[in-house]
């Protein structure tokens, strides 16, 4: 029974993509018709500033970086976005009409962002952040229409991946009860007891912006915990952290200009500086908005608060560490000497022969703060060490709309990064810069370390799901036990 329910089920998903097979080769047909159609098409139905419009609102939402693999194409699909579950690849949302969103009406794009729901009706996955889309306007997913269909260059070609989860997540029509359950699909109601600003920062952020996709945790069945916004959440390898106003928690130090300064640059003097996806972010995205813009989302992120109290005993995660030689007391220790000592030792050769060129001996970093200090800083103070781990690993690469670069070598990669570093050092120069400039109560451990490696912890989700249908089977084997023994007690009357 249980076999045959989760066999119907994957023969279900089986047939609905050979049917969405079918439908692309039809539309396929269809489109070799319409061509010369799409030839008078090419006239633009929108003005130059809708189109514009579009563009920065695309800009504002970051649609590049999820649905961008190659930088000469796009839009054009293939990124992975890596989730609990399993990779789900975002598609090509060119205005190619065989293999992107051209035949979409505007109706069937607003539902795609708003609701989640494809033109053919299947249901996207959360990794399409329409639960933080639905905020959208209605005027501004019509200028959003308006540069998708005019305003980006058609690809004619499916992404090289796609999305294969596995069971029972491949089946897409489990999110309708997901979306049922967690999509409250709400448009953006504004304040009326807050100014225009505090408005217009809440629009962006909740909606576009969409920053309660990576820092606000999730539940067992990854929704967003509303109750907990913006409180931190761990995304893959990286740890999105507490942005909430409490002084203790979040970033409640922080002034309006900072966080403006944050989202522009990428980098706050002295607190933060952004690698991993929020590097991408501001990359594409924030330092690309106007400052009037950045000046309103940070004044409504600066308004939302913890659910923690604040604890004045509690130092924040920028309160930590000073510039000390930390190395001096090694010096003269040599490498396989380090090796056999503690793990600090081994972490004070490995930042001697590694760091210490750009970060300066005592950590200090350089005047300019091109090169920042590792002291006092979010990423040396936070309890949570992914960070940490993920910007040895992965390094530091982030542009500025001025044609800045700012880039640290990745230490992680065993086949290209000039020295590559191994689990152990790792760990042991986290620990090094924990112990010297950093919150002394976190380490890490070589095993945290290859965890991150590997993209972060997987989730049981699968495994919670696959329990979820056995026991969404033993119910309807019970039903049907009952079923059939109240029959036969009918008949036996
Ligand atoms: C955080 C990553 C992310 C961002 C940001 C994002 N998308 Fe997506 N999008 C995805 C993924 C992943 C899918 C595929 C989901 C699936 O297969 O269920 C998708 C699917 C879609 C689809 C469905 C296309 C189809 O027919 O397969 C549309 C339309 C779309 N996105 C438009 C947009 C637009 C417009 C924006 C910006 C306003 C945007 N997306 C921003 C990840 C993202
Ligand atoms: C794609 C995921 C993602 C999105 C979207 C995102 N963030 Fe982040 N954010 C992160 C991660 C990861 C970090 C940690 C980066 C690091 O330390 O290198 C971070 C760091 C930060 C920090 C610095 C905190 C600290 O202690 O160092 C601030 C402030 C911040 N984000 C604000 C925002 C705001 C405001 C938005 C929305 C407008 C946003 N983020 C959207 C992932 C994201
Ligand atoms: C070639 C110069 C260079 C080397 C070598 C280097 N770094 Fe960096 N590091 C940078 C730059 C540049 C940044 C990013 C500054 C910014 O984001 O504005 C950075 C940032 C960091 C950060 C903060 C990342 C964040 O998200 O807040 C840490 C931690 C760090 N480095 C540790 C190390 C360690 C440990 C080593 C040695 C294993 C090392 N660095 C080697 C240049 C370097």
């Amino acid at each position: 029974m249980l076999r045959n329910t989760i066999s119907l089920l994957s023969r279900l998903s089986r047939l609905s993509r050979l049917s969405r097979l079918r439908a692309a080769r039809h539309a396929g047909v269809l489109a070799l018709g319409t061509l010369a159609a799409a030839g008078a098409a090419l006239a633009q139905n929108y003005s130059p500033e809708l189109i514009e419009k579009g563009r920065y609102l695309a800009t504002a939402s970051d649609c590049i970086a999820c649905h961008t693999a190659s930088k000469a194409q796009p839009m054009a699909g293939g990124h992975a976005i890596s989730s609990p579950v399993g990779e789900i690849v975002a598609t090509n949302i060119t205005p190619s009409k065989s293999h992107g969103i051209g035949n979409y009406s505007e109706q069937q794009f607003a539902d795609a962002l708003r609701k989640g729901v494809r033109a053919d009706g299947a249901r996207l996955y959360p990794a399409m952040p329409y639960t933080a889309f639905a905020r959208f306007t209605n005027e501004d997913v019509h200028a959003l229409y308006a540069y998708f269909m005019e305003g980006v260059a058609p690809v004619d070609a499916a992404p090289k991946a796609s999305t294969a989860l596995p069971f029972p997540m491949n089946v897409r029509a489990s999110m309708i009860g997901w979306n049922l359950l967690f999509a409250d699909g709400k448009p953006f109601e504004p304040d009326p007891a807050q100014t225009p600003e505090w408005n217009r920062g809440a629009y962006l952020a909740q909606g576009a912006g969409h920053c309660a996709t990576c820092h606000t945790p999730r539940g067992a069945l990854m929704q967003e915990l509303a109750s907990q916004s913006l409180s931190g959440a761990q995304i893959g390898a990286w740890w999105a952290p507490d942005i909430t106003n409490s002084r203790t928690h979040g970033i409640g130090s922080w002034s309006v200009d900072d966080l403006t300064r944050y989202l522009a640059t990428g980098h706050l003097p002295g607190k933060a500086q952004a690698a991993g996806p929020m590097a991408e972010a501001i990359t594409h995205s924030f330092s690309r908005l106007h400052e009037s813009d950045l000046r309103a989302i940070s004044r409504y992120i600066l308004s939302v608060s913890s659910h923690q109290p604040e604890d004045s005993a509690q130092r924040n995660r920028f309160g930590f560490g000073q510039a000390t030689d930390a190395t001096a007391g090694f010096r003269g220790t040599s490498f396989a000497e380090g090796m056999k000592q503690s793990g600090v030792a081994l972490g004070a050769q490995v930042f001697t022969a590694n760091c210490a060129s750009c970060h300066g001996a005592s950590g200090q970093g350089t005047q300019d703060g091109y090169y920042p200090a590792l002291f006092g800083k979010s990423i040396t103070g936070e309890a949570n060490p992914s960070n940490l781990i993920a910007a040895i690993l992965n390094g530091v690469d982030r542009e500025t709309p001025q044609g800045g670069h700012v880039f640290m070598p990745p230490f992680g990669d065993q086949v290209n990064a000039m020295v590559p570093l191994k689990n152990e050092e790792v760990a042991a120069v986290s620990n090094f810069l924990l112990t010297s400039y950093g919150n002394p109560a976190v380490s890490v451990t070589a095993d945290q370390v290859q965890v991150i490696r590997e993209g972060g912890a997987k989730s049981g989700l699968i495994l919670l799901a696959r329990i979820g249908m056995a026991l969404g089977a033993v119910v309807v084997l019970g039903l049907v036990m009952l079923a059939t023994k109240r029959r036969r007690a009918r008949l036996e009357r």
